[in-house]
């Protein structure tokens, strides 16, 4: 054999060992972590934070189907994408099929990596007139949607997030899993709670475990729900098998937890936490890339739900936290950050 057939073929090989798997074209050298999406969290400015500490997909707010058929502005808007943001997918939501699929054209000219359908919003609005989590109480329509979605972006994946089921009574996800599989999605991520659960108690895996198992299923499972830290990542992937950790609330605030998550599983050895330095150089830059992307009013009230977690630890630090999410003028809110700055400087995160 020739070294330059060796070395291809030793390529080929390494490909294969290290690719956990591939959504459509998006292919993953390593065991991946999601960005959970989130509404009035999940935008440009806080997926590109999230991508430079390894979120290896990321995904758009939720986009309602209904206002995009009818060209708000506003909506069209979250589904921006940046280059360097990718893989992403956008994520619409609704209950009509023939809307669905116009919206996923609309989508499509943007070119997203995959287009997801959100099938778990449990927020009552929603998911009392049939749109989100809603479908699971009518899993013969959210098919329905799935199938004309597939029919009407055949160029891009598309993939469902979804609950265990409407309520404690329904979990249906092991059988709807196949269904939607049968019905074209190419991944499925699954929040461990029922609709009725809302984020209360606590995300219950096994279910998540029994879809992963289930040797009908051949497409990738990610597992999503109360990931909060390296060791409970480690813990679900080993326990469950999912090919793929989606993290959500734990990446408020603490956008590292990809970076921190990714290299204990790598090693088994948990990194430093950023210092504080790092944090203030973040917030600043996270208050003024939010502010470009959402407009300076939106992107200052959004930054807010993050400073509590980007400082938490820091002893006494109320009085700041208070003036930070009451102040109005980002020019007085970068000064008092870099005042946390000074008079913390010494302390050291555990
Ligand atoms: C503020 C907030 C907004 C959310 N918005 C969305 C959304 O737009 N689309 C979606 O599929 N899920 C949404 N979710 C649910 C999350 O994606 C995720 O499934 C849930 O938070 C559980 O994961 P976690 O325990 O890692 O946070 C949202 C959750 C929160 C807390």
């Amino acid at each position: 054999m020739s070294f330059d057939v060796f070395f291809k073929k030793s390529l080929f090989l390494c490909e294969k060992f290290f690719q956990m798997f591939t959504i459509g074209d998006i292919k993953f050298n390593r065991y991946p972590l999601f960005l959970a999406p989130m509404e009035d969290v999940t935008d440009v400015s806080f997926r590109h934070i999230c991508k430079m500490y390894g979120a290896d997909m990321l995904y758009t707010e939720f986009i309602a189907s209904e206002a995009l058929v009818r060209n708000i502005d506003k909506t069209v808007k979250k589904m921006h994408l940046e280059d360097s943001e990718r893989p992403t997918g956008i994520q619409i939501y609704g209950h009509d099929p023939v809307h669905m699929a116009e919206a996923a054209q609309m989508a499509a000219e943007l070119k997203p990596d995959l287009i997801d359908i959100n099938c778990g919003c449990p927020v009552k609005k929603i998911a009392t007139r049939g749109d989100g989590a809603g479908l699971l109480q009518n899993p013969d329509l959210m098919i329905q949607i799935v199938k004309a979605v597939v029919a009407a972006v055949p160029n891009i994946p598309v993939t469902v997030k979804t609950r265990l089921g409407w309520d404690e009574n329904s979990k249906i996800i092991v059988p709807l899993a196949e269904r939607l599989q049968d019905a074209g999605i190419k991944a499925l991520a699954i929040h461990g709670r029922t609709r009725m659960q809302l984020y209360k108690g606590e995300a219950d895996w096994t279910l998540i475990g029994e879809v992963k198992n289930n040797p009908r299923m051949h497409i990738p499972i990610i597992g999503n729900g109360d990931v909060d830290s390296p060791q409970k990542a480690a813990e679900m992937r080993n326990r469950y098998g999912v090919d793929a950790i989606m993290i959500g609330r734990a990446a408020v605030g603490c956008p590292w937890i990809f970076k921190t998550v990714h290299e204990y599983l790598e090693t088994g050895v948990l990194p430093p936490k950023p210092d504080l330095a790092e944090r203030v150089r973040l917030a600043k830059y996270q208050l003024e890339t939010s502010m470009n992307w959402k407009g300076d009013i939106r992107g200052l009230l959004e930054m807010r739900r993050h400073y509590s977690q980007y400082f938490k630890g820091l002893p006494d630090f109320k009085p700041y936290r208070m003036r930070l999410v009451t102040e109005p003028d980002p020019a007085v809110i970068n000064s008092i950050l870099d005042e946390i700055g000074e008079v913390y400087k010494d302390y050291q995160f555990e």
